[in-house]
Parts: structure tokens; C-alpha cells; sequence
């Protein structure tokens, strides 16, 4: 929290996108009696998942156990999560007819099990900062207009371009259910709010600020003063400067940019903090170059305020938990071994 405000710390703080997930054996030992979505509307469950993260991992921050694709099964569009092909909507929303119809309803209401599992936690481990969180609209919009996972967002893009009114209309809707939502996490405990806008690295500029960047900055308008909040993309190193200038007081980074240059050389990013950005596929590597790599981004920003260390994506499927905890280990211990050898911390030992 403190990060969040730019005030010193004496280490980075950390936590992992997805640090409750498949690589964990105790995750995948529940997800064979439940499915995701079962998972996710259970608060007691839920809030299990988030603190058994936060416990075998020992990060220093929560995120909440949900989907950013939850408020779509309150559209009436027809979510699952299908085994192999991830997200699928039934009912994909294409035309101009089909974003009128889109029902007004009061995610507080329909979404009322994160809610729940926020309290739940807070109650469990008051001390720990819990992160809440929901899809930004164009992530959110992808989904349901290519009715699931995309590689080239042929057809939000066509909507975007061809029926521009409609696409207006489908993003103030997705932006104003997610302020109310975000706030309503806010007043069940959330210390923290993160909007995760994932494939929005997919636009050219003159998209994203035509089509994006007011809809987005609509949500963080309604967050000042509200709770810290955390922008997060992937692929955006060549719109990071218009990402910030629609709002966060933390822009996440992946790892296809050096973070400590972008930080350093984009004047949007001077009063913000930065999160980010270990390729997640580097957990898979041997202890010692995750501890070089690890020990190199904290060098790149050493003595500035306001950094978070984080992976740039989420952690994958099968990467080994010992080094995911080796990782957190060996952030916490920074200042210990910041001048002296860091491969003195054994992989897994707590
Ligand atoms: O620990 C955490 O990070 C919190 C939980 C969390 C999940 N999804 C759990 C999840 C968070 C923050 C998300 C966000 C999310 N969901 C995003 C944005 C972040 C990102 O990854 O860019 C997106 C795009 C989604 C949509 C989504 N959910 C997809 C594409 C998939 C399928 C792909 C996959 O990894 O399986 C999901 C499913 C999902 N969400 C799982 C988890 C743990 C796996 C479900 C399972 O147990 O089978």
C-alpha cells in the first residue's frame, strides 16, 4: 500500500498475476470436484483459493479468486469455459440490434458471490491488502462480440470500424458496469483496484484513442478517490503513453519492454508506478537465472519509489511451484542481498 502511494520501501513488494491457479497442486485437487465457474460462485471457496495463494507463496498482496468474464453471465449472452478451447459465448453480440438489447442490471446484485469471497478473506487475513479486479471494456468487448479467445480480433475490430455508434455504445455500457462493480468490490473490502484491459496491445494508436482511451478513462475518473487502481495490458509498448493518460496510479508492464527504460522515458509514466514485467515462462528456467533476472529489474529501479514486482502475464500451467516461491523468496530478501551474492536462497527452501 505503501508502493501505491510512492512512499520508500525498504524492497519491492510482490505478488503474481494467476498466483492461484492450475500449477498449484491444492488448485487442482478442488477444480476435480468443481468446475471453474462452480469455483468462482462459491465465496467460501473462493476466498480459500486467494488466501491458499497468498499462504504457500508468502507475496504481499491477495488478488481476489474471480473472472474478468463474470459480468458476462449476467448478460444473458451464455458463458462457459469449455476444456481445451478456454471462454466460449453462446450468444455472441455482432450487430447494432444486439448491443440494445444488452440488459441494465446491478453487478453489486448479480455478481453478489465476489463480494462475498471479498469479505471472506478480509475477514480471514485483515492484515494482507487484498487486490479486486475487473476486464476493461475492449478486453471485455472482444469476448463477447468473437463470442470467445481471438488471435486477430477480425470481428471486434469490423464492429469497431464499420459500425462505430454501435461500439460507442457497447463500451460506455461495459464502462459504466464496471465502475459500479469496481466500487462495489471497494465497499466489501478490495484495498486495490486493478483493471485488466489484456489484449488491448492488439490496437493501432488512432484506435485506441478513438475507441478506447475515453471508456477506459471513465472508469478511472470514477475510481479517484475511490482506492488506488492498477491499468494493466500486454503488448502496449507502443500505446503505454496513451494507456496512462486514461488513468491508473499503476501501469502494468509485460516483458517485451525494459521496464526501467519505459518508465524512465515516457513523461506520461513520471507520476505513476510501474508493475511489472518477468517473461513468465522464465519460472521454468533453473532458480539461478530467475535470481539474475529477478535481481537485475530490481537493480534497474532501485531508489525509485512506487515499483511493483510482478511476472508481465500470468503464471502458466505446469510451472514449477518451488520456483515460483524462490522467486518471492528472493524479492523479499532483496535489500539482504542487494550487494552481495543472491544465489546464497535454495530453491523452495521457506
Ligand atoms: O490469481 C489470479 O490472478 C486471480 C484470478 C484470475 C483468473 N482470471 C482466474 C482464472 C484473474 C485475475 C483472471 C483474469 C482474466 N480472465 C483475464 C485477464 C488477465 C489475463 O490473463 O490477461 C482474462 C483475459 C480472463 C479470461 C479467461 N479466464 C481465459 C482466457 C481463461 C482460459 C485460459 C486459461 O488460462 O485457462 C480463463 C480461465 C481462468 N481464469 C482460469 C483461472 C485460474 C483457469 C480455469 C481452470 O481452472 O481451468
Amino acid at each position: 500500500m505503501r508502493a501505491l502511494r510512492r512512499e520508500p520501501t525498504e524492497r519491492p513488494p510482490i505478488w503474481l498475476l494467476r498466483q492461484a491457479g492450475r500449477y498449484m497442486p491444492e488448485y487442482r485437487a478442488i477444480r476435480q470436484k468443481v468446475s471453474f465457474l462452480e469455483l468462482c460462485r462459491n465465496p467460501e471457496l473462493a476466498a480459500e483459493v486467494t488466501v491458499m495463494a497468498v499462504d504457500q507463496l508468502g507475496v504481499d498482496a491477495g488478488i481476489i479468486f474471480a473472472d474478468i468474464l463474470l459480468p458476462l453471465d449476467s448478460m444473458g449472452v451464455g458463458l462457459r469455459f469449455s476444456q481445451g478451447d478456454g471462454p466460449v459465448i453462446d450468444n455472441p453480440v455482432r450487430t447494432a440490434e444486439a448491443v440494445d438489447k444488452l440488459p441494465d442490471f446491478d453487478p453489486g446484485e448479480k455478481i453478489f458471490y465476489v463480494l462475498e469471497a471479498i469479505k471472506l478473506f478480509k475477514k480471514s487475513k485483515p492484515g494482507c491488502p487484498l487486490i479486486g479486479f475487473a476486464g476493461a471494456p475492449f478486453t471485455l468487448a472482444s469476448y463477447l462480440i468473437e463470442g470467445g479467445s481471438s488471435r486477430n480480433f477480425e470481428r471486434t475490430k469490423l464492429l469497431m470500424h464499420k459500425e462505430s455508434a454501435a461500439f460507442h455504445k457497447l463500451m460506455a455500457y461495459l464502462a459504466k458496469l464496471t465502475v459500479q462493480y469496481l466500487k462495489a468490490q471497494r465497499v466489501a473490502g478490495a484495498d486495490c483496484l486493478m483493471l485488466f484491459d489484456s489484449w488491448v496491445g492488439s490496437l493501432c494508436r488512432e484506435d485506441y484513442e478513438e475507441f478506447v482511451l475515453p471508456h477506459s478513462k471513465v472508469i478511472f475518473d470514477g475510481l479517484k478517490n475511490v482506492a488506488p487502481s492498477i491499468h494493466f495490458g500486454t503488448n502496449t509498448g507502443g500505446i503505454i503513453d496513451l494507456m496512462a493518460g486514461a488513468g491508473g496510479d499503476v501501469i502494468g508492464l509485460d516483458w517485451r519492454v525494459d521496464l526501467a527504460a519505459t518508465w524512465s522515458g515516457c513523461p506520461a509514466l513520471k507520476d505513476k508506478c510501474v508493475q511489472g514485467n518477468l517473461d513468465p515462462c522464465l519460472l521454468f528456467a533453473e532458480p539461478d537465472l530467475i535470481g539474475l533476472r529477478a535481481k537485475k529489474l530490481m537493480d534497474s529501479v532501485a531508489g525509485k519509489n512506487g515499483y511493483i514486482f510482478n511476472l508481465g502475464h500470468g503464471i502458466l500451467p505446469g510451472t514449477p511451484v518451488a520456483n515460483v516461491q524462490y522467486l518471492v523468496e528472493l524479492v523479499q530478501q532483496y535489500k539482504v542481498h542487494r550487494d552481495g551474492p543472491i544465489a546464497a536462497i535454495s530453491a523452495g527452501k521457506k
